[in-house]
């Protein structure tokens, strides 16, 4: 039996669940969660019953690591430990999902554009970005005009209202003077038709 947090009254379920809806997600067999947490993996677990899940993290970042060990039990989930702009990932994948995690490049010395074009650069049929529409370090028509001009399809574009918005505190991260609320996400579903 699979140990997961859960997350059946988090809107980011919902966002997962709406946005797949359409997609056969039963017959997913490798999916990755690029920028990881206990939420996200255990979100990808639930949404994609028959896969496996490598739920990729920055070296070193026990934010993260250690409530993925602790709240998550399952043998379908690998904690990978990788700087997704300077890994090449080999393996061919069902579904990427990518939450929150590109407001983060900064933190960790990357910058958006090329922390976004590594993540675009895995070998997935399906990409799922959602991110903090209020967060300045997520730029989002950068993400849109770099969509199009790369050949991938947007299948779906939906803004979410956050029920529960959160005061991120003022930080200076290089160029971005950061304070904002998560009152909104942006989604997109992405398919890679190449
Ligand atoms: C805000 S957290 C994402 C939250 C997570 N998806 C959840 O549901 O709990 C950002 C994640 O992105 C990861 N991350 C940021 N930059 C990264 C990079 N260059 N390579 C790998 N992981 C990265 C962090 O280690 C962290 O796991």
């Amino acid at each position: 039996m699979e140990k997961l947090v859960n997350t059946s009254k988090l809107i980011h379920d919902k966002i997962v669940r709406v946005m797949t809806k359409r997609l056969k997600t039963n017959e997913f067999k490798k999916v990755i969660d690029a920028g990881s947490g206990k939420i996200s993996a255990s979100i990808a677990l639930k949404y994609f019953p028959n896969a496996k899940v490598d739920a990729v993290i920055f070296p070193g970042d026990n934010r993260k690591k250690n409530p993925l060990q602790n709240a998550i039990g399952s043998d379908r989930l690998e904690i990978m430990e990788a700087d997704i702009c300077n890994t090449n990932f080999r393996k061919q994948y069902d579904f990427c999902l990518v939450h929150c995690s590109l407001g983060e490049a900064l933190r960790w010395g990357n910058s958006f554009e090329n922390m976004f074009h590594h993540i675009m650069d895995i070998k997935a049929k399906y990409f799922l970005i959602i991110d903090i529409f209020e967060d300045p370090c997520v730029h989002f028509r950068y993400i849109e005009q770099y969509l199009k001009e790369k050949g991938f399809k947007i299948l779906k574009k939906k803004k979410f209202k956050n029920p529960t918005p959160e005061h991120y505190p003022k930080v200076k991260i290089d160029k971005y003077k950061l304070e904002f609320d998560s009152k909104h996400y942006m989604v997109y579903l992405v398919q890679n038709i190449s």
